[in-house]
């Protein structure tokens, strides 16, 4: 045993650490990542696949960070240049990060930072976030593989950030749409006597319960659609891993459908799209996805409803002007009105229509 051991407290190791390295605002490491740094996600599987990544980053666990940028070492990544490569390192709140990073410093790394806040700081600035890749085998070595996808090509950045940011902000159950039950939606799906294995796709399906409530009644073969990646992975966090849900990340508008669908649902969504061109694009979309005799569910906002919703314009709709936009492919089956009540009391009324799709 050493005769006097050097105590330091958590606090002075920290801020020791810090006085050693930079520190980045979420929006300055966005910068600097753009400018050619390189973000690094040191958190574990878990955190991740609940939570989200950020586009671009490379992930290497904080358990095998200095073996995976130690260019001197037999387990270096290849994805680190050397140490002149800008590196700023993300965990969950910005601690271990900064601990992280002083050590980076003692590898010889030159400009070396962490994320003030990590990653929640990060979803909280409303920034791009993305799902999970699937982990990496158990047999590769962790943080070896390359950086975290990007957004899918066609998903428009703006776009998806603006969905993002208000579901970060206010919640998946704050959101003024969000409903507990989707008891309209189940209705309908109810009287079109659909078989359970067949396909159904709910288009803009943000954080919805209606995949819960399908899987619950027996429906096995759902697809979830949505622009927003911080939407499909509130729905992933409550359904089962296994459960037979297909998670498309894109944006309806330039999404080219590879199979046919029974049924398309979707529940405030289309009275987004206010110029003809997005209508058009929706349409052929629709026509592309569902299959001859096959079914259409579409609620939106009614004549009488707002004419804004999350601070978007909305296009309000009467029974016959939907189905009006919807044109002569779809034969109309029928229509109603709901009221939906929003989470700060407010009422809604809502114009649906169900329709099915001509058979030649
Ligand atoms: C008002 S929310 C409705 C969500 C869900 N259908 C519900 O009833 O709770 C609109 C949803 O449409 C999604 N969305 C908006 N534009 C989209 C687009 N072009 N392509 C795919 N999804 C879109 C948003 O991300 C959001 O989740």
């Amino acid at each position: 045993m050493p005769e006097s051991v050097h105590r330091c407290t958590i606090s002075q190791l920290l801020s020791d650490a810090r006085s050693r390295i930079e520190r980045f605002e979420p929006a300055q490491a966005l910068a600097a990542m753009r400018n050619g740094a390189t973000i690094i996600d040191i958190r574990g599987d878990t955190d991740r696949i609940h939570d989200g990544i950020i586009p671009g980053s490379l992930h290497i666990p904080r358990t095998v960070l200095e073996w995976r940028l130690d260019p001197d070492s037999d387990w270096r990544s290849p994805h680190i240049a050397g140490l002149d490569q800008p590196i700023i390192l993300l965990c969950d709140h910005g601690f271990s990060s900064s601990l992280a990073a002083s050590t980076l410093r003692d590898l010889g790394f030159q400009q070396v930072g962490d994320v003030i806040g990590g990653f929640e700081a990060w979803l909280q600035a409303g920034l791009p976030v993305g799902i999970a890749p699937p982990p990496r085998p158990a047999c590769e070595l962790p943080g070896m593989g390359p950086h975290d996808p990007e957004a899918p090509a066609g998903v428009p950045q703006s776009q998806q950030h603006h969905w993002d940011t208000a579901l970060v902000r206010q919640g998946s159950t704050g959101v003024s749409w969000y409903q507990p039950i989707p008891d309209t939606s189940l209705e309908l799906i109810e009287t079109l006597d659909i078989r359970r294995d067949a396909a159904i796709i709910d288009i803009g399906a943000g954080a919805s319960s209606l995949v819960d409530c399908l899987l619950t009644r027996g429906f096995s073969d759902i697809t979830v659609l949505d622009i927003s990646a911080v939407a499909l992975r509130a729905v992933q966090e409550r359904v089962p891993p296994h459960a037979p849900v297909r998670w498309l990340h894109a944006d309806v508008l330039t999404w080219n459908p590879t199979r046919h669908y029974a049924l398309w649902h979707d529940r405030a969504m289309f009275h987004f799209l206010v110029t003809p061109a997005d209508r058009q694009r929706y349409l052929e979309a629709l026509r592309a996805a569902v299959q001859p005799g096959g079914a259409v569910i579409i609620g939106v906002f009614a004549a009488d409803g707002p004419d804004h919703c999350s601070g978007l314009p909305v296009q309000r709709y009467g029974a016959d002007e939907l189905a009006s936009a919807l044109g002569p492919t779809f034969q109309v089956i029928g229509t109603t009105r709901s009221d939906h009540r929003t989470p700060a009391g407010g009422v809604q009324p809502f114009t649906w229509l169900v329709a099915r799709r001509q058979r030649s």
